[in-house]
């Protein structure tokens, strides 16, 4: 039997033929197969419904047509019938399931089967992102964890992945900053925390110059001289960004998070002439009290607020160096595809943005790429309110790691008192950073999220603890018998699944492919998380209902099969979403 990775793929070409060879007309029926209710099967064709109607014939003898000419290995490998008003429900046959779990047996061929989604196309992400100079806080949480996430999941289906962190490393900031820097620099502090010193020299500039305006003068002077390219400045400045980054790297060590590039906004100084001239030549942009501006007239908003592409003063922008963030994306990268992994409240900002990129294109003859506001909502504390401190400060994304892993040490402790006291100090760095990644990813990025301890870091839901633990108790199983985990001699004839949990536990191992599809269209790794915790499920009602190691070889090949799988895809799975796992837990 010839499989595909992707069931659903499949079945929809089949489907397609299928509906042509029945006589509907070319190009009126989507398929559109979904994974249904377990009750029903397992996948579901609704697309007859909707070709019905617009056909206006009557849909149940139009799905049984398409139905009689289905052709292929699919037709074997699944019992196919219609219901209802004429949906086609899909029930993979013991024999089907067995070939899948056959032809899919490790990382790699999981990888060739879904590299064929994205193959041949360019995705840069753009996340993380943060400004330099300041502390990243929990604010910074989602967009580092979403983005990483979001760019395995592309990477794994086929996609060239660049990683690009816009750091924020060019604004008016440095004015203050600087002046404060000549003046009041403590190098031990420096030493010790260069982002608090940071943080320190700039609030002490800040307030000068608001209690004296010739401060204000002078950390403008200083701002002016950076622009302009002073050597004192400009390496002050340098030193400023480069410790930035290398105290911003701790986080993404731990988070697991290696970016292809760094490309500031300071990057794209010398590319923002391009920008102005081309908009106004194009006629997208206008002049409006001295700034350069583009309107658009169609959107409700937009046609009296305008973006500001140029300031009056001539300097560039935020939305100026976007504009040229996008120009060297699509030219030198040769981007297909720019997702931006940014807070919703910025909506605005990549809306403008997109429209007159989308213009700006348009006039210039050039193709436009796809440009995605990858948004996410506010990590909320238990008041409802953005997470912050006792004392109202924003808690330091750096102090949330440590007080995740201490939290997960006594947790492990609990758990396994007797492992030696190293290894639950390593295994509560996964777990607790695994957390705290886990319980951003698995809600729906777009929604607020509550911050919960007690909810993130437990054994009990569906959380990082509860399937590192799983993932770990079924590498015990294949330990206890000194077996490596997927031994081909283990499950060397190994036949269809038999009982109804053998069988429930292959079927949810055949979707995995499917939820990898809709996370990675959708760009939601939410659907990952559910689908690895209801895996999870399944495999213990297997566990529990099973016995594994038995004396009977065929029985117990095709169990070991069924464990290696399991631990194969919650493995692919969590590593996809970014985290690390355990031997034992
Ligand atoms: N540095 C910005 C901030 O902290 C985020 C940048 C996002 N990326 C972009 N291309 N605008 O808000």
């Amino acid at each position: 039997m010839h499989l595909a990775f992707d069931l659903i793929g499949e079945l929809e070409q089949a489907l397609a033929k299928a509906a042509a060879a029945a006589g509907l007309e070319p190009g009126s029926f989507e398929p559109g197969v979904r994974t249904s209710d377990p009750r029903h099967g397992d996948f579901q064709a609704n697309g007859v419904l909707a070709a019905a109607k617009r056909a206006g014939k009557p849909p149940r003898p139009m799905a049984e047509a398409v139905v009689a000419h289905l052709q292929g290995d699919l037709r074997e490998g699944f019992e196919v019938s219609v219901a209802g008003p004429g949906f086609i429900n899909f029930s993979a046959r013991p024999a089907m399931l067995l070939a899948w779990l056959k032809a899919f047996r490790s990382r790699d061929d999981l990888a060739a089967g879904a590299s064929a989604a994205h193959k041949g196309e360019t995705w840069v992400v753009d996340y993380s992102s943060p400004n330099a100079a300041k502390q990243m806080h929990v604010g910074h949480l989602r967009s580092a964890v979403i983005g990483e996430a979001v760019s395995r999941l592309l990477a794994f289906t086929g996609a060239r992945v660049v990683r690009d962190n816009h750091l924020g490393d060019w604004g008016t900031q440095y004015g203050k900053l600087i002046w404060a820097y000549k003046r009041m620099i403590d190098e031990g502090a420096l030493e010790r925390d260069p982002i608090a010193e940071f943080e320190r020299l700039y609030k002490a500039g800040n307030t000068a110059a608001e209690a004296d305006p010739a401060v204000m003068d002078e950390a403008r002077a200083e701002l002016v001289k950076l622009q302009g390219g002073d050597p004192e400045n400009l390496a002050l400045w340098e030193r400023i960004n480069r410790a930035s980054l290398s105290a911003f790297q701790g986080i993404y060590d731990r988070l697991g998070i290696r970016f292809d590039e760094t490309l500031g906004e300071s990057f794209y100084n010398d590319k923002v002439g391009r920008v102005y001239a081309e908009l106004s030549e194009a006629g997208i942009s206008s002049q409006s009290d001295g700034a350069q501006v583009v309107f658009h007239p169609e959107h409700p908003r937009f046609k009296t607020q305008p973006m500001i592409v140029r300031k009056s003063d001539g300097a560039a922008n935020y939305a100026t160096t976007d504009l040229a963030t996008i120009l060297y994306r699509t030219e030198h990268f040769r981007a297909d595809c720019i997702l931006y992994v940014v807070d919703k409240r910025q909506g605005d900002h990549f809306e403008q943005l997109f429209l007159t990129a989308r213009k700006w294109y348009a006039k210039t003859g050039r193709s436009v790429p796809r440009l995605v506001h990858v948004d996410f909502g506010t990590v909320l504390g238990e008041n409802g309110k953005p997470l912050k401190t006792r004392t109202g400060d924003n808690i330091r994304l750096r102090d949330l790691l440590d007080e995740a892993t201490e939290r997960a040490y006594l947790l492990v402790t609990q758990k396994s008192p007797d492992f030696p006291e190293e290894e639950r100090r390593r295994i509560s760095e996964i777990v607790g950073v695994g957390s705290v990644q886990y319980a951003d990813l698995t809600q729906n990025r777009a929604s607020d999220y509550l911050f919960s301890w007690e909810k993130m870091i437990s054994l009990e839901g569906n959380t990082a603890a509860y399937l590192l633990y799983a993932l770990a108790r079924i590498r015990s199983i294949f330990r206890r018998q000194g077996l490596e985990c997927g031994d081909p001699a283990a499950e060397a004839g190994a036949g269809v699944p038999e009982t109804p949990a053998e069988v429930a536990i292959a079927r949810k191992l055949v979707k995995f492919a499917d939820t990898l599809r809709l996370s990675t269209e959708t760009l939601c790794p939410h659907f990952l998380c559910l689908y690895l915790y209801e895996l999870a499920g399944e495999f213990s009602t297997f566990y529990n209902a099973d016995k594994v190691i038995v004396e009977d070889p065929a029985v117990r090949a095709r169990r070991l099969m069924l464990c290696a799988r399991t631990l194969l895809i919650l493995e692919t799975g969590l590593g996809l979403l970014g985290l690390r796992t355990l031997e034992r837990m």
